[in-house]
């Protein structure tokens, strides 16, 4: 293949795992947007993936219909996330776009940070960290810093895809009694189906992992809350926007139910210290890290670049998503 005839392809971040950039070099010309610490917006991931065949991106990068419009050549938008509630998937698909995310390799390390969050809420981890460096442990007293259990626990999965099931897995070694529910059952060994008010009903912790779309966003707010256990924890790391934040704080603040942990915001990134939500003791917020780790970012970009190599090859797509209902 000559030069001028080397497809395009655009990556929208230059600190990925795995170093895609190079993978790809070996069969098409590739841009890299530069800046590690400025996400690119719109007109500049037009400009980055001018003529481009395929954009390599990720959840944070919001992919319209508008940003489509001015890329004609695209064939493929490839995520390196799960979650592709930042794409017009319907719009990409009327233009013969095809969209493709990264289902399987990050369902482990999210479900780690799951529990996690649950041990850090419940367990209070997270403030009572705080309290030993502020200096404020100067006594031994057997009612410093006091939780709820996590074993033996009634836990409630709410979405029970991959990565539901994985939390599932844990919870056996928990000892934990579990409840889920999905709009399509899915039931194994793990779980029992519960209607979702029973489910809050009945549950110590609630744990969120379901996609965000239009059925989901906000099915988590008020009304919900208060139908909880006062001491009930919700841990959230799949989307902010299933849950009604504002409903949230209020929840924490008197006492509809105990405690959370959140994986997510409404808003990301919230570098805020006014933000109400940070101010709640009972409240563990972590940074969007539920795939962080280190193997399971890099197969997530690898999986990425080989749906761009699946497609750049006359290839159907490896692992496309479809318009969420
Ligand atoms: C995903 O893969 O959707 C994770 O939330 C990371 O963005």
């Amino acid at each position: 293949m000559s030069p001028a005839e080397r497809p395009i392809v655009a990556i929208t971040r230059p600190d990925l795992y795995g170093d895609p950039a190079a993978r790809l070099a070996a069969v098409a010309d590739v841009r890299v947007w530069p800046d590690a610490k400025v996400q690119p917006t719109t007109d500049e991931i037009a400009d980055l993936a001018k003529g481009a065949t395929a954009l390599l991106c990720l959840a944070t990068d919001r992919i319209g219909d508008d940003l489509m419009a001015r890329l004609p050549n695209l064939k493929l938008v490839a995520l390196a996330s799960v979650g592709y509630d930042s794409v017009d998937v319907a719009a990409a698909n009327r233009r013969g776009i095809a969209v493709t995310n990264t289902p399987g390799v990050l369902n482990e390390a999210v479900a780690d940070a799951a529990f996690g969050l649950m041990l850090a809420a419940r367990r209070r981890l997270a403030e009572a960290d705080r309290y030993v460096r502020a200096g404020l442990w100067k006594e031994n007293s057997l009612r410093v810093m006091v939780g709820l259990d996590v074993h033996g626990a009634t836990l409630g999965i709410v979405g029970y895809g991959g990565i539901g099931r994985a939390v599932a897995r844990r919870a056996a070694g928990f000892g934990m009694k579990v409840v889920y529910f999905d709009p399509y059952r899915n039931d194994d060994a793990n779980a029992t189906y519960a209607p979702l008010d029973e489910l809050l009903r009945i549950s110590d912790i609630v744990t969120i992992h379901t996609p965000l779309m239009p059925g989901t966003r906000g099915m988590i707010g008020e009304a919900e809350f208060r139908s909880m256990k006062p001491t009930a924890t919700l841990i959230n790391t799949a989307r902010g926007g299933v849950v009604d934040q504002a409903a949230l704080v209020r929840a924490l603040r008197e006492g509809w139910i105990g405690s959370a942990g959140l994986d997510v915001q409404q808003v990301e990134p919230n570098p805020d210290p006014n933000d109400p939500l940070l101010s709640l003791p009972n409240c563990v917020v972590l940074p969007h890290i539920g795939s962080a780790s280190e193997a399971s970012r890099v197969a997530m970009v690898m999986k990425a670049v080989s749906n761009v190599e699946s497609i750049l090859a006359g290839q159907p797509p490896l692992t496309p998503v479809k318009p969420q209902a």
